[in-house]
């Protein structure tokens, strides 16, 4: 009897096939874009002491309060990172990294975990990418943190994405205090309309108020006072900046006074982008400054901004918008017949992929007919062909795969430079003088 099959734990992802190339995709331009505005990479681990997210997040946070995977092997209780900044900043401290002087550009990918109610977009093993640049307290440093976000989307050819922008104030007393405590006289009379959730908010984190989904919260909260009007001086002249520099750069933005973010770190600056095809998760990425985390996690008090985007969220993203062909064609696909010949042909693949090529070959035993099909299937430009005629007389017949290809004997000495040249020419004309065009002996 067959055993039962094992299913993969909820809320996490297989990516195979197309998801997968996308997904490499995606991280081979993150390596090439944020390396562009001088991010230098880091790996950082999984798992970290749970203190670090309690204190860096906030313990009256939905992620802290509920969504963490903790456990505790020994005396020390452990948590699977459910965000990577402060992952970031703790090696940023422990590694000192303040020590090659100024501003710091750190960027990372990797799974985060949370344990949200899974759906679409929103998953309990998801991947970020993420960027943090600590060190500077310059506004025009979170336009180029935003812009660099959408020229991501842009270079992954994700168009329509919405930058929503809201500044949140500091904890100068004249500043966010006092707008917290202006937010919770608006809403006291109305308390007993709001959501079970915003009831509990509303003592231990009111700003959370403004941003649930309730549509009768939503209606109260339109009436409620915004962060951004009530900014202190320092505060209102930053995001003045911040806005000035985003138009200069031609970002097309939405100050939304109901953007204040699912983390306690932020100061000032919050910013998210969202895209329609994503449906109630709507965010492919966001961020912030957060200009106490690094005093707060036991540094010199050291101003710091950052964004992280969703890569399940930009995989949806991005098979909403004109499918990808993502496979990379192969240059070369070996069909060959008889013992001797297959032996041969995988000495010919192999030369191929030491020279740069992408080549692979039948593993299988099949016919020739089989052969050339799965050389189409996988969309080689060349198909190899060697049988022990071929072999004997030291050549491989080369197959244009492409409309109009032909095919010729090349001696075995010249297949890797005739594949090359062949590769950026277009096809030889079937008429032309090009080569005996000889089919395959064994074909
Ligand atoms: P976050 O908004 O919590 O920010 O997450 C950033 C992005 O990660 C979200 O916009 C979304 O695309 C993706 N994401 C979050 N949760 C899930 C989930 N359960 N399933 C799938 N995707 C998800 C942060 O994590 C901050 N550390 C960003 C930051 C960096 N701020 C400053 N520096």
């Amino acid at each position: 009897m067959a055993a039962e099959p094992i299913r993969a734990v909820e809320g996490t992802n297989d990516f195979t096939g197309d998801s997968a190339r996308r997904f490499d995709r995606v991280l081979e331009a993150a390596a090439a874009h944020f390396p562009r505005y001088g991010y230098e990479r880091v790996h950082l681990p999984l798992l970290e002491p749970t203190e670090l997210f309690a204190r860096a997040v906030g313990a009256a946070t939905d992620i802290v309060e509920k969504e963490m995977y903790t456990f505790s092997p020994g005396k020390e209780s452990l948590t699977l990172r459910p965000e990577g900044t402060a992952g970031a900043i703790r090696a940023y401290l422990q590694r000192n990294l303040a020590q090659a002087g100024g501003l710091v550009k750190l960027w990372y990918d990797g799974p985060m975990f949370r344990r949200e109610r899974p759906q679409k977009g929103r998953h309990r093993q998801f991947h970020q990418i993420g960027v943090e640049a600590v060190g500077a307290a310059d506004p025009l440093l979170d336009a180029e943190t935003i812009v660099m976000g959408l020229r991501f989307f842009e270079s992954l050819g994700i168009a329509g994405t919405r930058l929503r922008l809201n500044s949140i104030g500091c904890p100068d007393s004249a500043c966010r205090p006092a707008y917290r405590e202006a937010l919770r006289e608006a809403v006291r009379p109305d308390l007993p309309l709001y959501c079970p959730t915003c009831r509990n908010r509303y003592e231990r984190n009111v700003l959370r108020v403004l941003d649930c989904k309730s549509p009768e919260c939503k209606r109260l909260a339109a009436n409620l006072p915004k962060s951004h009007e009530r900014l202190c001086a320092a505060c209102a002249g930053h995001f003045e900046t911040v806005r000035e520099a985003l138009a200069a750069s031609g970002a097309v933005f939405d100050v939304d006074y109901t953007l204040v973010r699912g983390l306690d770190y932020y100061t000032r600056t919050v910013f998210e982008y969202a895209h329609s095809a994503l449906g109630a998760q709507d965010a492919l990425g966001g961020g912030g400054r957060y200009d106490g985390l690094v005093e707060e996690l036991g540094g010199k008090p050291t101003p710091a901004v950052g964004l992280a985007v969703g890569l399940e969220r930009i995989l949806l993203a991005l098979a909403a918008g004109d499918a990808c062909r993502c496979r990379p064609p192969l240059v070369a696909y070996g069909v060959s017949m008889g013992e001797s010949a297959r032996r041969g042909m995988m000495g010919l693949v192999m030369r191929l992929r030491a020279a740069g090529l992408s080549a692979d070959m039948d593993y299988e035993g099949r016919s020739l007919k089989s052969q050339m099909r799965a050389a189409n299937r996988r969309e080689a430009v060349f198909a190899l062909i060697l049988g022990e005629d071929e072999l004997s007389r030291g050549e491989v017949v080369v197959k244009d795969l492409r409309p109009g290809g032909t095919q010729r004997s090349v001696a075995l000495a010249d297949y890797i430079t005739h594949l090359a040249t062949r590769l950026t020419a277009p096809p030889e004309n079937p008429d032309g003088a090009a080569g005996e065009n000889r089919p395959a002996a064994s074909e």
